[in-house]
């Protein structure tokens, strides 16, 4: 019988994401959605925000359970921002709003950061990071994947954004699926 993992969100994205991973990487796990109400409060660092997420669910769930916390960061001309203030920016502004504070700017480098906090049976927390390096592309373009994804060009797949990737593609590369890797690799090394 597979062993479950709760992966408490509420992004249909990141469930897809992740559960396709697992299915092909490791399908003696497998991952289920909680979509329990996370407190998103601010902090410097993406595993800090993490830490913040799990504090605010773990008296409502049975480990073991893991949640992740991702970001934009546009890193010379922003220096990091939007970072841990992505969801925030996604809301306001949006990716239009990065698109025009980048006008006319030549240096576009940016990345994604994804952040898995695990919490194993013990209650025992282990972080696990993701990067995918790139740039911030002139115009959104691509329809597929969700939030920044319109205005990332990896500097692995050179003139295609994140969402014109197939969702096998992004999956191959994304920073999200580097932190997962780090997870697989836990989870195998201490069955
Ligand atoms: P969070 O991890 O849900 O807090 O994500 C913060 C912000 O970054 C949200 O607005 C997401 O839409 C965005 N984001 C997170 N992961 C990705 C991704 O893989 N691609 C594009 N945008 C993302």
């Amino acid at each position: 019988m597979k062993s479950k993992i709760q992966f408490v969100t509420g992004n249909k994205h990141k469930i897809e994401e992740v559960q396709t991973i697992f299915e092909k990487e490791c399908p003696e796990f497998q991952i289920m959605q909680a979509d329990i109400p996370l407190l998103e409060l601010q902090a410097a660092t993406l595993e800090e925000v993490a830490v913040f997420k799990i504090q605010s669910v773990m008296e409502n769930i049975v480990p073991p359970y893991f949640i992740e916390d991702a970001g934009f960061f546009v890193d010379d001309v922003c220096q990091g921002f939007p970072g841990v203030y992505s969801s925030y920016v996604m809301k306001t502004i949006g990716w239009d709003g990065i698109l025009k504070i980048m006008a006319g700017k030549t240096n576009r480098n940016a990345h994604f950061e994804s952040v898995i906090a695990y919490v194993d049976n013990h209650k025992a927390v282990h972080y696990f990071k993701g990067v995918n390096e790139g740039q911030v592309s002139t115009e959104a373009r691509g329809s597929s994947g969700f939030g920044f994804d319109p205005i990332f060009i990896s500097n692995e797949t050179p003139n295609r954004t994140f969402a014109e990737l197939e969702l096998n593609e992004k999956n191959i590369i994304s920073h999200r699926r580097r932190a997962v890797n780090k997870l697989i690799e836990f989870l195998k090394n201490n069955a």
